[in-house]
């Protein structure tokens, strides 16, 4: 039953799968995402909460997931119907697949509006709209000039939707290629350089005045900031959302339980380790927002900015970095570059798992399922971009206290990270520890049973991530006390 290779095609080498799934972890989540909901729940303690999952439920649920890719060699619902039947599980298990993809189109819809706002805040910077800030001696005013900007752009539909068009038909264009014509080419040159830009703008960071402060907000430990947020008269009650968010931002930043790095992981060749692939994914994944929060807190504390503002942190914070960087505006715009591409090469891992599907059925070509799934998606993405402006007051779970101020967009958000990926790694963790026999894990692998990577990677993923996540799951719906 099982393949030698996809129908799709495969990676060249190790380092391109590497490079590819990388490409599709870092992204948006750990620059424009990590930062604000580290803000949003305190600080460090949520940082430490991350590093946590990270490590007890990402890494082990991302090797995982490779794993069934390599052994389906398909679109994760095909995959997954391959390897239930290879393994005569029940068909049940098939609903990994479906519900990645369903999961994929929503993010897919908001991911590509917000990669259109960096692909606006590319001419921004570089047409030197923020050069002048040097000017201002005032920092309110400065903060008040980047700040309108951004304002500005969330007040007009017309533009937002034009640069949401725009990152869509990137996004197509690649899919379009293929794997070896399109995804390897756009990655190759694309991380190094990033990494580059990155370490350049802590350089920046570090000669501000308030650096020390923005490190202690990120690595200082306060656990009543995120666990007791409900605090009246010194009575605190546990809250769990700030656990929670947690959790679903490991999901999202690193790609898991919606089959993208399943995808990936089918048009990986025989003998490549996937223990070895998943932590470098998931070192990269994770050194890239540390970046971006050492990079973001120093800068907007230095410069009386509140952190805690929601989507709009990275994109107040930097331009004012940049406006007073010697070369800023060529500086500001290779960094919305390198943002544009970091979300490219995520969206497009978003579009691989639906199109690889429909190309499988024989009724669609590469081409007409990418243009049938990207205008579905762009569709959607429209009520991402009205939750800014004309729908911003439109609140659908109002009554709920948990969703008082919630929008469409933050609905979106919520329903895709905190739940559907959480739920997809459930699934995807215990089927595959539970389930999948022994011998068909250590062949894929390709580990001895007493390997201590394996008797590690084992027990976690089949005890520790599902009852982890479970936990956190159940309690943040409210259903456990
Ligand atoms: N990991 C991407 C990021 O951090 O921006 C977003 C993402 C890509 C989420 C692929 C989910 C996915 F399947």
């Amino acid at each position: 039953m099982t393949r030698e290779t996809s129908v799709h095609g495969e990676w060249s080498s190790r380092w391109v799968f590497i490079l590819a799934a990388a490409g599709s972890a870092v992204g948006l989540g750990n620059i424009w995402k990590f930062p604000y909901i580290t803000a949003e729940y305190g600080g460090g303690a949520f940082v430490f909460i991350y590093l946590i999952c990270v490590l007890m439920i990402g890494l082990p649920i991302m090797m995982a997931e490779i794993l069934v890719g390599k052994r389906g060699k398909h679109s994760p619902i095909n995959t997954l119907k391959i390897v239930t039947a290879e393994t005569k599980q029940s068909k049940f298990w098939q609903i990994i697949g479906w519900m990645g993809t369903f999961c994929g189109f929503l993010i897919l819809s908001y991911y590509s509006v917000i990669g259109g706002w960096t692909m606006a805040y590319v001419v921004k910077v570089g047409s030197g709209m923020f050069s002048h800030i040097d000017m201002l001696h005032d920092k309110a005013m400065i903060v008040s000039q980047v700040s309108g900007v951004f304002n500005q752009l969330m007040a007009n539909p017309q533009e937002l939707i034009l640069w949401h068009t725009i990152f869509m038909m990137l996004t197509m264009t690649v899919i379009v290629g293929g794997v070896q014509g399109g995804l390897e080419k756009a990655i190759l040159y694309m991380m190094p350089s990033l990494f580059i830009v990155l370490f350049i703008l802590v350089g920046y960071a570090m000669s501000t005045e308030k650096f020390a402060e923005g490190i202690a907000f990120m690595f200082k430990i306060n656990f009543s900031a995120l666990l007791f947020s409900d605090c009246v008269d010194g009575y605190c009650k546990f809250n769990g959302q700030g656990i929670l968010a947690a959790m679903g931002q490991t999901f999202f930043s690193l790609s898991i339980g919606m089959g993208a790095i399943m995808a990936y992981g089918a048009y990986l060749p025989k003998h490549v380790s996937i223990t070895q692939a998943a932590t470098i994914v998931v070192l990269s994944d994770t050194l890239v927002a540390i970046l971006a929060g050492i990079i973001i807190f120093p800068i907007a504390f230095s410069n009386g900015l509140e952190v805690n503002q929601g989507p709009s942190l990275v994109f107040n914070t930097l331009p004012i970095a940049f406006g007073h960087m010697p070369y800023g505006t060529l500086f500001g715009a290779l960094f919305f570059i390198l943002l544009v591409l970091a979300a490219w090469t995520s969206s497009i891992s978003i579009l691989e798992p639906p199109v690889a599907w429909m190309v499988e059925t024989g009724r669609f070509t590469r081409f007409s399922a990418t243009l049938v799934c990207g205008i579905l998606s762009w569709a959607l993405g429209l009520l991402t971009i009205f939750s800014f402006n004309i729908l911003s007051d439109f609140k659908p779970l109002s009554q709920f206290a948990m969703f008082k101020e919630a929008t469409l967009f933050d609905l979106i958000d919520f329903l895709t990270s905190n739940i559907l990926l959480p739920l997809g790694g459930i699934l995807i963790a215990v089927f595959v520890a539970w389930f999948l026999p022994k011998a068909l894990l250590l062949e894929e692998l390709q580990m001895k049973a007493n390997h201590w990577v394996y008797r590690a990677w084992y027990f976690t993923l089949r005890y520790i991530t599902p009852v982890g996540v479970g936990l956190i799951f159940l309690k943040s719906i409210g259903i456990l006390a």
